[in-house]
């Protein structure tokens, strides 16, 4: 039978027509059947799951049937876990940041109080129906970034990456590569989310909607037009991963401030409401990029990190989670990556300032 599915050219002949019309068809049926489609239509969200989460003591977790995905499928939960395994060939180059110094470490740290002048680190967003993870958790980051650096508010656009890196990132709304995101920072700055907005104007508001899903047409061009594209474009100056040692880790958010991570998404994390999250059921569901912003331990003495997520706040703990921290959970620690600011741009607006000095003084 294996052989009737895939011919060998010759073979595409009458006989083979009329073995195929015979057979083939069955064949499909058959196929069908035992693939998991049925499971890819039904609801992400079944109360079973809940009870079996929620009676285990040993879980260090509470599920529950979160808003944002009450009338999801499978598939379109599948579909906004984007990170794709980035291309064996990009690997090699990228620097891995290594934190040599013994910084004394806090035992709780929470970047939204360290740096709470800077209220994007606590924005919580929605990437709607687009598997664009990889896309929002680098914007985010960097837009903290900034703040923490450069000492101002801003934010930056996930529309830019998404729509304008390309294949060099990925595939768009199907999912990309979080480190192919700090490099297109680096080689092409990312403008302000006023000049190019995520939210659209078709369908349901945010680009991949269905059907099809598409991803956004690179404009370079921003809205309303009262600020130039290349004006609105803010720098990195580095993109890199950052070895995965928990404390190496602490180190560059302590530092810098939040980093994108990505980690596998199981079944049961559409469900996560509170509490130290671990994988304790479900099959594997794909690749998801977040924003970590903290770390801590809770008073049963279980190390977690401190995430935001873009799934509305309709999604877990207001829109946070916690995972377990230093066992690589889910992979966690192991695709840390993030970059630097950099000044390139605003030296200009910086510039602009002294001209005007010197205008007024001469
Ligand atoms: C959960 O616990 C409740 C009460 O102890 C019990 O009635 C229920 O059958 C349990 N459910 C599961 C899925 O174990
Ligand atoms: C989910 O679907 C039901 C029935 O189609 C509808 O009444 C409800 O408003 C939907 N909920 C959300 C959050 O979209
Ligand atoms: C979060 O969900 C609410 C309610 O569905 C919606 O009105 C809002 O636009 C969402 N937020 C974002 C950033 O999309
Ligand atoms: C950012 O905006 C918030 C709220 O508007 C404000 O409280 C904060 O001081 C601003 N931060 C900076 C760095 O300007």
């Amino acid at each position: 039978m294996a052989k009737a599915v895939a011919p060998p050219l010759y073979l595409a002949s009458w006989s083979y027509l009329i073995f195929c019309a015979l057979f083939c068809f069955n064949l499909q049926v058959v196929l069908s059947k035992s693939a998991p489609l049925l499971k890819l239509d039904s609801n992400i969200l079944q109360e079973s799951i809940v009870e079996s989460i929620n009676n285990n003591s040993k879980a260090g977790w509470k599920a529950s049937i979160n808003d944002r995905f009450l009338n999801y499928t499978v598939s379109q939960f599948k579909h906004l876990l984007g990170v794709k395994p980035t291309p064996p060939g990009d690997l090699q180059s990228i620097p891995v940041k290594i934190h040599s110094e013994r910084l004394k470490l806090p035992s709780h740290f929470d970047a939204r109080t360290a740096w709470p002048k800077c209220s994007s680190i606590g924005n919580i967003l929605d990437q709607g129906h687009c598997g664009s993870c990889w896309a929002f958790a680098a914007v985010e980051s960097l837009s903290d970034r900034f703040c923490i650096q450069f000492d101002m508010n801003i934010s930056l656009s996930v529309n830019d990456l998404l729509s304008c890196c390309g294949i060099l990132c990925g595939f768009g709304c199907n999912g990309g590569y979080p480190i192919a995101a700090w490099r297109y920072f680096k080689r092409s700055g990312v403008v302000t989310e006023e000049c190019d907005p995520y939210f659209d104007q078709t369908g349901c508001s945010h680009p991949g909607c269905e059907p099809g899903y598409p991803t956004p047409k690179c404009k370079r061009q921003c809205v309303g037009g009262n600020v130039l594209w290349k004006k609105s474009k803010h720098f990195s100056v580095s993109a890199y991963k950052v070895h995965h040692d928990p404390s190496n880790i602490m180190t560059e958010v302590y530092k810098n401030g939040p980093v994108e991570v990505s980690f596998t998404v199981y079944e049961d994390f559409a469900y996560y409401k509170s509490g130290v999250y671990k994988h304790i059921t479900g099959a594997q569901m794909g690749g998801h990029a977040v924003k970590l912003i903290g770390w801590g331990t809770t008073d049963e003495g279980e190390d977690y990190w401190l995430l935001a997520n873009q799934w509305n706040r309709s999604w877990g703990d207001d829109g946070y989670f916690k995972i377990r921290r230093g066992t690589n959970e889910c992979g966690i620690e192991k695709s840390v990556v993030a970059g630097l600011p950099s000044s390139k741009n605003m030296v200009q607006e910086v510039s602009n300032v002294d001209d005007a000095f010197l205008d007024a003084s001469a």
